[in-house]
């Protein structure tokens, strides 16, 4: 009984490592060298403008979000994706530092579907389209942290499809 166990939990490690977590979602951090009010009006403003499908006649998923929370320490929400009617979980949490002059943000996206393991990197565009889309990678001191760890697939992510 205690070999299997072990043998299991190998597997469980071994599985985590090849193909990064075991559900698919996702975790970023993120500064940007601009207040937290700033990042917070700037995010909320870009859920709001693809709340509709409108923004995907042409393809991709920067569309169909939801707002369920919004203020200045948590955003929160949810993605629809288009293609195959998963629906993923986002919040967003903002840290100011730097004397309020600058803003650290935790994203995490997870895919309430729980025995979705593989995305096609959704959960990590999920946040990225979003920051990307409010001009917010161009803020200064602007820098993106994640790895495959992470985020499930996503170094295969292509954020103009998914
Ligand atoms: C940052 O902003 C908060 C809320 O406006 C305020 O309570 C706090 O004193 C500020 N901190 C600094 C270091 O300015
Ligand atoms: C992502 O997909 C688009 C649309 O199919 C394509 O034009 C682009 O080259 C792709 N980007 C990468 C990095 O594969």
């Amino acid at each position: 009984m205690e070999q299997a166990a072990v043998i299991l939990l190998g597997l469980y490690f071994a599985t985590c490592s090849a193909t990064g977590p075991l559900h698919a979602q996702c975790r970023v951090e993120w500064n940007f060298g601009v207040p937290c009010w700033n990042v917070y009006v700037a995010l909320v403003s870009q859920i709001k403008l693809w709340s509709t499908a409108d923004n995907c006649q042409q393809g991709g998923e920067k569309c169909l979000y939801t707002l369920e929370t919004a203020n200045i320490h948590l955003i929160a929400g949810k993605h629809s994706t288009l293609s195959d009617k998963n629906v993923e979980d986002i919040t967003l949490k903002l840290i100011p530092f730097d004397d309020n002059e600058s803003c650290h943000v935790s994203g995490f996206s997870v895919s309430e579907t729980w025995y979705l393991v593989l995305d096609y990197g959704t959960n990590y565009c999920n946040l990225h389209n979003l920051v990307e889309g409010s001009s917010l990678d161009k803020a200064p001191g602007y820098a993106e942290s994640t790895n495959d760890f992470k985020c499930t697939q996503y170094s295969a992510a292509n954020c103009t499809i998914y």
